[in-house]
């Protein structure tokens, strides 16, 4: 949540800086703002909306200059309003600075800062921290960010201009992300990613607690001991066009449009002869493997979904006893946790607040902790024990699609794998099983394809205000995942329900002006899943089932059947939930709402 930027080299800042907002926008867009320093001035221009906002009040204004930071905002401490968009700074306007995160003592510091004197013109927390650090500068900026970290709980990341230094930049992490790029004569940092990818590919992660000092000649850092270190050098494998919507309306629809490709980057190199391999990514001993009872795994939002799909497949594979959980629930309550737990995170933006405590706590109780996430060098990734990648490339629309497949594939992956080390399953099991799951790519390209009917069924029904989305089994995690999308693009209510369970309360709702979507393929539970289709349609519900293809028998039980390749039970959620996430799209679409943008969303939620 927030994102933050800066920039020093031979480029125009300001094209720099809104280009690296604009691309890094899932992260909150609520307002924007930058500060310029040239010479000894600064120019600090901050606007309530998008980056386009402020682009027209930056260019309306002329400015130019080469050293530069920029941010844009998720509110957090306050409205949202120009006065609470950031960049803040100190009373004597020494120092301006953008932050993203959360300072958990701000009000005591604001009570002893305004005790002393300062005065504050914003309600956010940001402009105490730049009051703090001003009162802390005695001439040494590393020695400053040492003690302003000592004095601030929370977390945060920030960038920081100083009137008197024209030759770049100080920033510093902790618990949020921050990684800087470094470029021929030109450096940068930012939250993410993708806003360095136009310039370069070879970025430095800053560890928690990191120093940074940014000048066009390089990068310095230090711990936050202020001990000089080396910066690791790493280089990204994702490039520009990843982050581009390559003539696509929407990055959503262009992310859908990329599941099947994501996948088969996923399976790629964790296939040999046949059978699941992940030994080189992830070193178990046959000791530490066979040490573990339980595997929990956890997560929030779509990930949560990915994962109780997961907990199926998992629980017939292997034989250890699975539970899954909310990150924020989990570290509430008394959660049997252990040396003989393996701990999974799940986790596209590996970001996730709660999703981040959840693991410091099982890894605190000595559970073997495995991140499962999209983003190399993200938080979470950086304190596990073991990372799982995704490799679905940068995901921009704030509704996750392609990294719900990607997540699906990489605990598929884990599931085989560690049923093949705990015997769980026999080879020639999980050769079949691996092998439906290197055609799944072709499939859900297949069911990408047949767009066209799922636009057809949003104009029919988007004008009803509630849906009621119904699965069993493999297909109850994707019910709830077609509510989420629909809800979080179009602002339409939707409850995603185990199909069993409608008729314990739901059913109370149904007329015929909420539609019923059924997930329901020919698995072994159709006939249960049809027996709902009944109840339902006797409420007068229009029942619109995601079905197999060559089921006609659908076709006399809903008024519309859209159907998908044939699967393996365990396999379906990655076809059924295809036209979910189409169908959500085109609604949003005519509802003609921001669809990668929707509104009080975020794409990485790092407050708890
Ligand atoms: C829904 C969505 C969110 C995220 C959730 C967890 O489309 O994107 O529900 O899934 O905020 O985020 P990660 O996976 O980054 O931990």
């Amino acid at each position: 949540m927030c994102g933050i930027i800066g920039y020093v080299g031979e480029r125009n800042v300001v094209d720099v800086l809104l280009d690296g907002m604009r691309r890094m926008e899932y992260r909150g867009y609520d307002s924007a703002g930058m500060a310029l320093l040239s010479g000894d001035r600064f120019d600090v221009i901050r606007e309530v909306g998008k980056v386009a906002e402020l682009e027209k009040l930056v260019h309306d204004r002329g400015l130019t200059g080469c050293l530069g930071i920029g941010h844009t905002r998720w509110a957090t401490h306050g409205g949202v309003t120009v006065e609470n968009a950031h960049p803040h700074s100190d009373e004597s306007g020494r120092f301006v600075l953008v932050h993203n995160g959360i300072i958990e003592n701000f009000l005591d510091l604001k009570e002893e800062l305004e005790n002393r004197g300062d005065h504050f013109s914003s309600q956010t927390d940001t402009e105490v921290i730049v009051h703090c650090l001003a009162r802390l500068y005695d001439g040494d900026m590393v020695h400053a960010l040492v003690e302003l970290q000592k004095k601030l709980s929370g977390s945060f990341a920030l960038v920081i201009l100083r009137k008197d230094d024209p030759d770049g930049f100080f920033c510093v992490r902790r618990g949020s992300p921050l990684v800087l790029g470094l470029g021929d004569g030109e450096n940068f940092c930012a939250s993410d990613v993708p806003p360095l990818l136009p310039y370069t590919r070879e970025v430095v992660y800053l560890d928690e607690g990191d120093i940074g000092e940014v000048t066009r000649k390089g990068v310095r850092l230090w711990d936050d001991k202020g001990c000089s270190k080396e910066p690791t050098l790493q280089e990204v494998d994702w490039d520009v066009s990843m982050a581009d919507k390559e003539g696509y309306s929407h990055f959503m629809l262009k992310e859908i449009n990329e599941q099947g490709a994501v996948v088969r980057n996923t399976l790629k190199g964790r296939l040999a002869e046949g059978r699941v391999d992940l030994s080189e990514e992830l070193q178990w001993s046959q000791e530490l493997v066979a040490s573990w009872r339980n595997l929990h795994i956890v997560a929030c939002g779509t990930s949560y979904y990915a994962s109780l799909v997961a907990e199926r497949a998992l629980s017939k594979w292997t034989d250890l006893d699975v539970r899954v959980d909310i990150a924020s629930e989990y570290r509430y309550r008394t959660v049997r946790t252990d040396e003989k737990t393996l701990a999974v995170f799940v986790s596209q933006s590996g970001e996730t607040a709660d999703t981040i405590a959840a693991q410091r706590l099982a890894r605190g109780l000595g559970a073997h902790c495995l991140a499962v996430t999209n983003v190399r060098g993200s938080t979470l990734s950086r304190e596990v024990h073991d990372t799982l990648l995704l490799k679905a490339g940068p995901e921009i629309g704030v509704a996750a699609t392609k990294t719900f497949m990607g997540q699906m594939t990489a605990l598929y992956l884990l599931a085989l794998y560690l049923g093949r080390l705990r015997g769980g399953i026999s080879a020639a099991e999980e050769i079949r099983l691996a092998e439906e799951l290197s055609r799944l790519p072709y499939k859900v390209e297949t069911v990408i394809a047949r767009e066209n009917s799922l636009q057809g069924l949003a104009e029919r029904y988007v004008s009803c205000r509630d849906f009621l989305y119904l699965g069993r089994g493999y297909s109850f995690p994707v019910a709830l995942e077609g509510a989420l999308k629909l809800k979080e693009i179009s602002y339409l209510h939707a409850e995603g329900y185990a199909a069993g369970e409608m008729k314990h309360g739901p059913i109370a709702l149904l007329d015929d002006k909420v539609p019923v979507i059924t997930v329901i393929p020919r698995d072994s539970l159709y006939e249960k899943t049809l027996s709902n289709i009944l109840e339902a349609k006797a409420r007068r519900s229009p029942i619109i089932a995601i079905g197999t293809d060559g089921d006609s028998l659908l076709e006399t039980y809903a008024d519309h059947v859209v159907t998908v390749p044939w699967t393996d039970e365990e396999f379906t959620p990655f076809l059924s939930v295809v036209p979910l996430q189409l169908f959500a799209y085109h609604v949003a679409k005519l509802r003609r709402c921001d669809i990668d943008r929707p509104r009080n969303l975020a794409k990485s939620v790092t407050v708890e």
